[in-house]
C-alpha cells in the first residue's frame, strides 16, 4: 500500500519531531493534540528544525515554507478521513493509547495502519483494543527523531506481513533505518542498553571508579559518550523506570543498582534539572560522591570496560537466541541507535564480540559471574558457539562469517 498522507497524534517531544521527519520526506501530515499550547509547541519544534537547516544554508526559505505547508496542526479529527497511516505519540500510558486508537478507528478509513511510538508498551495489547489487529504495529523513533536514524518496527502477535512491509517501506521513505524487532520488553536497543548502564552504575556505587573515569574509558572503547553522560541526558527517573520494568520482565539479571533510587530521591534527575550523576551550571557532583561514600567501598568490586560492555553483548546474544532480531539487524540497530564503534569502525555488539573472541567474552562473563552473580550468566547460545569452535574472527566464524 502506498502512503499518500499521514497523521500524528500527540504533538509533544516526539510528535513534533516525527511530523518534521514526515513533512521533510514530502508527505502531507496532520498533527493532532488535545492541548492548543502543546500543538503550538509541536509546530514551533518543527519550525526550529527547519530554520536550523535554512541558517546552515542546507535549505532555502521557500523550501522551508513549502515543507511547513505540508503540516496541518489541528485539535480535531476532521482531516483524518483520508490518512493511510497514523502514528500515535501520546503519553506512555496504555489507557490513553487505547482510548486514542478507539477514537481513531471511528474516523479513519478501514485500511489505515495504526503505528505506535511507544518505548515499551505491548503492541499486541494495543492491537486488541482496535478492530484491526493486523494493521497495528510499533514504530519506535528515537529522540531526537530528526537526527536519530533508527526506527524499530515492532509487529504484534496479529500484525500482518503486509503491514510490516508497508511500514518498513514507509520508514525507509523517511530516510530512516528500519529494523524489525519482535515484541519483547525494551524492544531491542533499550533492552541491550539497560544492562550496560546498570553495570556502570554498580561500578560507581561500589566505589570501583569515578563517573568521569568510567565515561572516559567507555568513550575510549568506542561509545560516542559515556554511560553517565547518556543517563543524565535520558533522565535518571526514566532510567529507573525502565530499569524497574526490565527487572520485572526479565528477572535477576536486570536487578537495578540501588544508586538510581538514591539519585531520584535526591531530585537528581539529570541534565533537565541541572543535576544528575554530574552537576551542571552552579551544581556539582559532591552530593553524589557523598551518597556513594555512604554505600561504602566494596573491596571486591573492580571497574573494567569489559565489566560494563559484556552485559550488553550477552543481552544481544540472548536477543538473537530468542529470535527477537536477526544478527545483522541487532548490530545495525545498535550502531544506528547508539553510535557504537570498536577499533575506529562502526560495529555492533555481536561483531565486537567476534573481534574480541567469543571464547574470551565467555571466559570474562564466567569470571564476572563468579564475582557479581546473575547479571553475568552467559547466554546459552554463546556457550554453544564456543563449544562448536565458532570463536569469532580468529576462527573465521562467530556470529558473523569471515573470509
Ligand atoms: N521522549 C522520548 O525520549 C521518547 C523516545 C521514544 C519514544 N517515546 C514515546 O513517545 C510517546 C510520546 O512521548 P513524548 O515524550 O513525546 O510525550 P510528551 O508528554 O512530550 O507528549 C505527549 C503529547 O500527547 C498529548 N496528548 C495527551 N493525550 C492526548 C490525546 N488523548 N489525544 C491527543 N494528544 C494527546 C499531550 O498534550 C502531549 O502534547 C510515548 O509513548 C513515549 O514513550 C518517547
Amino acid at each position: 500500500m502506498y502512503i499518500f498522507k499521514a497523521g500524528v497524534v500527540g504533538a509533544g517531544t516526539m510528535g513534533g519531531e516525527i511530523d518534521q521527519v514526515i513533512s521533510y520526506s514530502g508527505l502531507p501530515v496532520v498533527l493532532k493534540d488535545i492541548d492548543p499550547a502543546m500543538l503550538d509547541r509541536g509546530m514551533a519544534t518543527v519550525r526550529k528544525i527547519y530554520q536550523g537547516r535554512v541558517d546552515k544554508g542546507k535549505m532555502s526559505a521557500t523550501e522551508m515554507d513549502s515543507k511547513m505547508s505540508l503540516i496541518e496542526p489541528t485539535l480535531s479529527y476532521d482531516s483524518f478521513g483520508d490518512v493511510d497511516i497514523v502514528i500515535e505519540a501520546v503519553p506512555e500510558k496504555m489507557a490513553i493509547k487505547k482510548a486514542v486508537l478507539r477514537e481513531l478507528q471511528a474516523v479513519v478509513p478501514e485500511t489505515t495502519i495504526f503505528a505506535s511510538n511507544t518505548s515499551a508498551l505491548s503492541i499486541s495489547e494495543m492491537s486488541a483494543a482496535t478492530d484491526r489487529p493486523n494493521k497495528m504495529i510499533g514504530m519506535h523513533f528515537f529522540n531526537p527523531a530528526h537526527v536519530m536514524k533508527l526506527v524499530e518496527i515492532i509487529p504484534g502477535l496479529e500484525t500482518s506481513q503486509e503491514t510490516i512491509d508497508d511500514v518498513v517501506m514507509f520508514t525507509e521513505s523517511l530516510r530512516k533505518i528500519a529494523v524489525v524487532v519482535q515484541e519483547c520488553p525494551g524492544f531491542l536497543v533499550n533492552r541491550l542498553l539497560m544492562p550496560y548502564l546498570n553495570e556502570a552504575t554498580y561500578c560507581l556505587q561500589e566505589g570501583a571508579a569515578t563517573a568521569t573515569d568510567i565515561d572516559a574509558a567507555v568513550v575510549e572503547f568506542g561509545m560516542p559518550m559515556g554511560p553517565f553522560t547518556l543517563m543524565d541526558m535520558l533522565g535518571i527517573d526514566v532510567c529507573q523506570y525502565v530499569g524497574d520494568y526490565l527487572y520485572d520482565e526479565y528477572g535477576p539479571r536486570m536487578t537495578p543498582a540501588p544508586l538510581f533510587y538514591k539519585l531520584v530521591e535526591a531530585g537528581r534527575l539529570g541534565e533537565k534539572v541541572g543535576k544528575g550523576f554530574y552537576g551542571y551550571g552552579g551544581e556539582t557532583d559532591k552530593p553524589v560522591r557523598d551518597i556513594i561514600a555512604a554505600f561504602g567501598r566494596d573491596p571486591k568490586s573492580e571497574f573494567s570496560v569489559e565489566r560494563v560492555i559484556y552485559p550488553l553483548i550477552n543481552e544481544a546474544v540472548l536477543a538473537v537466541q530468542e529470535n527477537i532480531a536477526a544478527i545483522h539487524d541487532v548490530d545495525m540497530a545498535m550502531i544506528a541507535g547508539t553510535g557504537m564503534s570498536y577499533g575506529g569502525e562502526r560495529k555492533g555488539p555481536l561483531a565486537i564480540a567476534d573481534e574480541i573472541g567469543l571464547d574470551v567474552v565467555l571466559d570474562g562473563l564466567n569470571s564476572f559471574y563468579a564475582l557479581y552473580g546473575e547479571r553475568f550468566r552467559p547466554a546459552r547460545l554463546l556457550r554453544t558457539k564456543v563449544r562448536a569452535g565458532h570463536r569469532g574472527v580468529k576462527a573465521r566464524r562467530g556470529f558473523h562469517e569471515y573470509a
